[in-house]
């Protein structure tokens, strides 16, 4: 009743794993995989390794959470290896692979790309990243960088392409449009929101990098919206993310225009099951509407 497909590619429910949270390791992911993902998404992989900043990294708030890890990652060589062993058990439970990965510049990101792309599904272009200078966001908030970033890309593997997306920015259909150009296969909508929590007894930002990204509930909204006028203006497939805790956010999504969600922030508030119950949660709805999953993708624009 959830299966589902995208540019030809099956997955068996709608409901991933979000890069960022549970997939720094192959067995992290295995485990994703067997609490119920339709697809699980690698924590964002460089040509590199990268210790990240030091802590405090995390700051939980009231059903949101503001991170700023710096991309912390063992380099894309080493984490191949988890990869290898992860990637049949995965696959035995028809779970998909999405290889999120970040890099400075064009080449750096051909060259992770091209390493990775035998041990995933589909490419995510993290290029959207709040806080890492040089990287992330410096890249997706700027039109002509992100083209050639998703253009070598593009010419580099043959698995699809989707780019994720900042909202951090004035015209996100500039960005979109830019990644169109350079031949994207998809989107995904949102990365992080810009934010700060300042411990008011120490006078100071909490996290070591005093500012970071904003997940969970409160940037739903944002999100939705986001997914909605790419909807209306590209004929690309998205995968929503951003605030996703419930069948009824997945839905909203969805009806923006979405063909799958991610969750991140909601596998800590939740619990690892959250794929499970996200799951029920949309079947419940289907059944009572008496439609399909198809027909609730992009239905708020009819
Ligand atoms: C980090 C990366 C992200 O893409 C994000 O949205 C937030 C934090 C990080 O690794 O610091």
């Amino acid at each position: 009743m959830l299966g589902t497909e995208i540019l030809g590619i099956k997955f068996k429910n709608p409901v991933f794993l979000a890069s960022g949270i549970m997939g720094e390791t192959g067995s992290s992911l295995v485990r994703m995989a067997k609490e119920g993902a339709g697809a699980v998404t690698t924590k964002s992989i460089g040509l590199k390794p990268n210790p990240g900043h030091k802590n405090p990294t995390i700051v939980v708030l009231e059903d949101s959470l503001l991170n700023a890890m710096g991309l912390p990652n063992p380099g894309v060589d080493e984490y191949i290896e988890e990869l290898r062993e992860a990637k049949k058990r995965i696959e035995k439970m028809g779970v998909r692979i999405i290889g999120s990965i970040y890099g400075k510049d064009e080449d750096e990101f051909r060259e992770v790309a091209k390493k990775i792309e035998d041990y995933v599904d589909i490419i995510e272009l993290n290029i959207s990243c709040p806080h890492a200078k040089g990287y992330g966001a410096t890249i997706g908030q700027d039109p002509e960088l992100s083209y050639k970033v998703c253009k070598a890309v593009k010419e580099e593997v043959k698995v699809p392409v989707f780019a994720k997306l900042t909202p951090n920015v004035s015209n996100i259909l500039e960005i979109a449009e830019a990644l169109v150009d350079a031949k994207v296969d998809g989107f995904v909508a949102i990365n992080t929101v810009r934010g700060m929590k300042i411990d008011i007894k120490a006078k100071r930002p909490i996290l070591s990098n005093k500012f970071g990204g904003l997940s969970g509930k409160a940037i739903k909204p944002i999100g939705v919206k986001i997914v909605y006028d790419l909807y209306e203006n590209f004929d690309k497939p998205i995968i929503g993310v951003g605030g996703i805790f419930t069948g009824e956010d997945a839905i909203e999504y969805m009806m923006a225009g979405a063909s799958a969600v991610q969750v991140g922030s909601a596998v800590y508030f939740r619990g690892y099951d959250v794929f499970k119950k996200i799951c029920d949660e949309i079947k419940e709805f289907l059944i009572e509407e008496n439609l399909k999953l198809k027909e609730i993708v992009g239905i708020a624009h009819e």
